[in-house]
């Protein structure tokens, strides 16, 4: 090559990467005159295949980003990848400092410098913690639930994270299930609400500002449907169930234009959700038209080869591309296949095309293309994670999301002054296990105790005696955790404490690592020798408070039975102790009802309150033909919607605006509620529907609107909920709603075993 020649390829070169720079500011400058769809086709036009597939490309936080540069192995992969432009986004990376490397490699060292959307598992909370979701289900206040996500979205962004992997919107009828406690429970009705409102918590009204981030719903679809509670498990549902039960929660996601979605670990048809076109195309993307993007959950398209849908990582990217799987999270396998797959004609050009838009979009919404470092301010992070105003709004979150299961003789409230109070339980202390699992960004042993909370009381004489721990494991990880402890050697001192008590509150459960992801079980009563302890107790003092600690439904029969007052207190995150001895002092009454329903034993399992008739639901002729078991009841010890308060609610005089209807018409449904206790209070009214004949079969009851009524001690409302053609409708086995004319009955009460019911007919 002769002088004159190599400069003059110099010089060529120079001026491509100056006006691809100089392109590339124009489209990242804040060009307001072009629309985010134009900046995305301008960004899209002078990207190589390559750096498109790089932006589907997700990989975990790895070496300590804020150091040297790694220099071997997947780690230093991972570091020159996004050093090439491979790397569309990073997750469980954290803290503005490390957000701010891993974002500037991205921005100043590869060729377009597309900044990094930053993902995490801000699940219910971020460092300041709030309930765990299915506690904060029971709340059934959508305001607070929205607050609540705003609070976790304020202070993760604040930390430099611009994308949650929450909600998760996942129904699930099967307690064994440890994600239950992810949840909103078994209600698709309810679970929409919630999802709503987290949607709009965590994104806000305006995507680009600093304290918003984007959601995800996931995990889509089915995964609450894990045969047997087992995690990872296969699922086999039918459609209608598919459609009426698993999938609105999504819709409703997508309705409240949620930026992105999760596909699941499970299978549906046969077909692994990561490789499901069904679900993500042909309903997600054409019937729902959702035009954000969706994420595989963790190396789930690798897992396709284990599930042996594909046969190697190469088909595992094809499939997965095609079913609709705009990013891949950690299996490597759009980074390393699928420009191969492109250069072989085997995958449409035009599906990366898609997939990148999709992710572009959201990141230009969150305004990283105008100041990829926005979220980076130390100050701001300072200030916002964990503040005064955030501690106060988990705080409130929390006492709401308490249900109050049972309270015999009004042994709740306890008096402020003059007892001796006894408290028992190795949870009871225990400021680790109440923040739940699922709070990665929070520090260990942040919470403050139920010990802690009720000691604040000062006016009574309070002894505390551990009796029993719960299991003999220490952290996440281990499969140690679901090991329970054997030892009984505190229970005799734990009994003489009590004996002279004149109130034992004993504070009993399962540790807040025995629910969340892979923790699966198959017993669900008191993990360890807590029953031991409980029963030993009460032998010596009957004036037992239990204060359940816990993230999915027990079975705690011989309690229910035995107990006078019993308090579900889940795990309430960083306030949990003074939540539940505000509680347990009167200074807030409870109103949480739950969200799932308690069963009597494993064996009833799955058990719903929205289940169907079947051909024998009664028995009418005193005979065994009938759908039951003989063992044991058919009815759960606790259902879906139930909960009390230290006051009583009565309902009376449910009317309807007309009887007959026409489709188009709204039916106001009425009655009054009146409190007829003596206390200030709060009750969640509910009114379920039943569609008594339908081409698909309907449940007994399904929850169709509800209202969080405050009132005084003596005062009445006049309450009216209102139904649409939106609640008297359903999901064909085509997935598509419809409006069938008939009967229906309406019922109304405080909980799923209602009071009141009347009957309109829709023409
Ligand atoms: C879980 C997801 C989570 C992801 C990233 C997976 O194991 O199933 O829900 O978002 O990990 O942490």
């Amino acid at each position: 090559m002769n002088k004159f020649f190599s400069l003059s390829l110099i010089l060529f070169i120079l001026t491509i990467t100056i006006n691809c720079t100089a392109q590339q500011k124009q489209i990242m400058s804040k060009d307001t005159k072009k629309t985010i769809e134009e900046k995305v086709d301008s960004l899209l036009n002078i990207m190589t295949l390559e750096e498109k597939i790089g932006q589907m490309n997700q990989y975990n936080g790895f070496w300590d980003v804020t150091g040297p540069s790694p220099k071997s192995g997947n780690e230093a992969k991972k570091y020159e990848d996004i050093k090439k432009g491979l790397v569309g986004s990073m997750l469980t990376v954290r803290g503005v400092d490390q957000v701010r490397s891993v974002q500037k490699i991205a921005v100043e060292d590869t060729r377009l410098g597309i900044p990094l959307i930053i993902g995490f598992d801000v699940i219910h909370g971020y460092k300041t913690l709030s309930p765990i979701p299915l506690a904060e289900a029971a709340s059934w206040d959508l305001e607070a639930i929205e607050k609540s996500a705003s609070v976790a979205a304020s202070e993760a962004a604040a930390s430099g994270i611009n994308w949650t992997f929450g909600p998760n919107v996942d129904v699930s009828r099967d307690p064994r299930w440890g994600r239950v406690m992810e949840g909103a429970g078994e209600d698709p009705f309810l679970g929409s609400k919630i999802t709503t409102a987290r949607v709009k918590g965590f994104q806000g009204d305006d995507l680009s500002q600093v304290n918003t981030i984007a959601a995800c719903a996931k995990h889509f679809a089915g995964y609450g449907f894990s045969e047997a509670g087992k995690e990872y498990n296969t699922v086999s549902i039918d459609r209608s169930t598919l459609y009426n039960v698993v999938l609105p929660p999504f819709k409703a996601a997508v309705d409240a234009d949620v930026k992105t979605l999760m596909n699941s670990f499970n299978e549906l048809d046969g077909i692994p959700a990561t490789g499901n076109k069904f679900l993500q195309r042909d309903i997600l993307k054409d019937k729902w038209g959702f035009n954000g993007f969706v994420i595989s959950d963790w190396a789930s398209i690798k897992e396709m080869i284990s599930w042996g849908h594909a046969k190697d990582l190469n088909q595992a990217a094809e499939l997965a591309v095609e079913a609709g799987c705009d990013m891949d999270m950690e299996s490597y396998a759009y980074v390393d296949e699928l420009a191969k797959l492109v250069k072989k004609g085997k995958v449409d050009e035009k599906l990366i095309d898609d997939a990148a838009r999709r992710i572009l979009t959201v990141k230009y919404e969150l305004g990283l293309f105008d100041d990829p470092y926005k979220y980076c301010n130390e100050a701001l992070e300072k200030a916002v994670i964990g503040s005064d105003e955030n501690r106060a709004a988990v705080l409130d979150m929390a006492k709401k999301s308490i249900v109050l299961l049972k309270n015999e003789n009004q042994l709740l409230p306890l008096p402020k002054e003059g007892k001796k109070i006894t408290v028992i339980g190795g949870l009871a202390n225990d400021d680790n296990s109440i923040l739940g699992s699922w709070r990665i960004a929070s520090d260990d042993h942040s919470g403050v105790s139920i010990l802690e909370g009720l000691q604040k009381y000062t006016g009574n004489q309070l002894t505390f005696k551990k009796g029993a721990d719960v299991t003999v494991g220490k952290t996440a990880f281990t499969e140690e955790l679901t090991i329970n402890t054997t030892d009984t050697s505190e229970i005799k001192d734990a009994v003489l404490a009590a004996k002279d008590a004149d109130i034992v509150v004993m504070v009993l459960g399962e540790h807040g690592f025995q629910t969340g992801e892979a923790r699966s079980r198959t017993e669900l009563d008191l993990p360890g020798v807590q029953q031991e302890l409980l029963e030993a107790v009460y032998e010596v003092n009957k004036n037992i408070v239990l204060v359940l600690t816990n993230g999915r439904p027990l079975t705690i029969n011989w309690a229910s039975e035995n107990i006078p007052a019993i308090v579900e207190a889940w795990q309430l995150g960083t306030e949990t102790g003074n939540a539940v001895a505000q509680v347990l002092y009167g200074d807030y009454n409870p109103s949480g009802k739950l969200p799932m329903t308690f069963p009597r034993n494993i064996g009833q399992i799955p058990i719903y309150y929205n289940h169907k008739q079947t051909g024998r639901p009664v028995n009418a002729d005193n005979n065994v033909f009938w759908s039951h078991y003989s063992d044991v009841a058919s009815t759960p010890l606790y259902p879906f919607g139930y909960g009390l308060s230290y006051t009583t609610f009565e309902y009376s005089n449910l009317n309807v605006s007309k009887t007959n209807f026409n489709v188009e018409d709204t039916i106001e449904v009425t009655f009054n509620l009146k409190n007829t206790g003596n206390y200030a209070g709060k009750e969640v009214a509910q009114l379920y529907i039943r569609d008594l004949f339908a081409s698909v079969t309907r449940p007994v009851k399904e929850l169709k609107g509800f209202e969080l009524v405050s009132l005084n001690a003596g005062e009445t409302k006049k309450i009216t909920l209102k139904l649409t053609k939106e609640e008297l409708g359903f999901y064909d086995n085509n997935g598509d709603f419809v409006i069938e004319p008939g009967d229906f009955k309406l019922f109304v009460g405080g909980s799923s075993e209602t009071s009141l019911e009347t009957e309109i007919t829709l023409n």
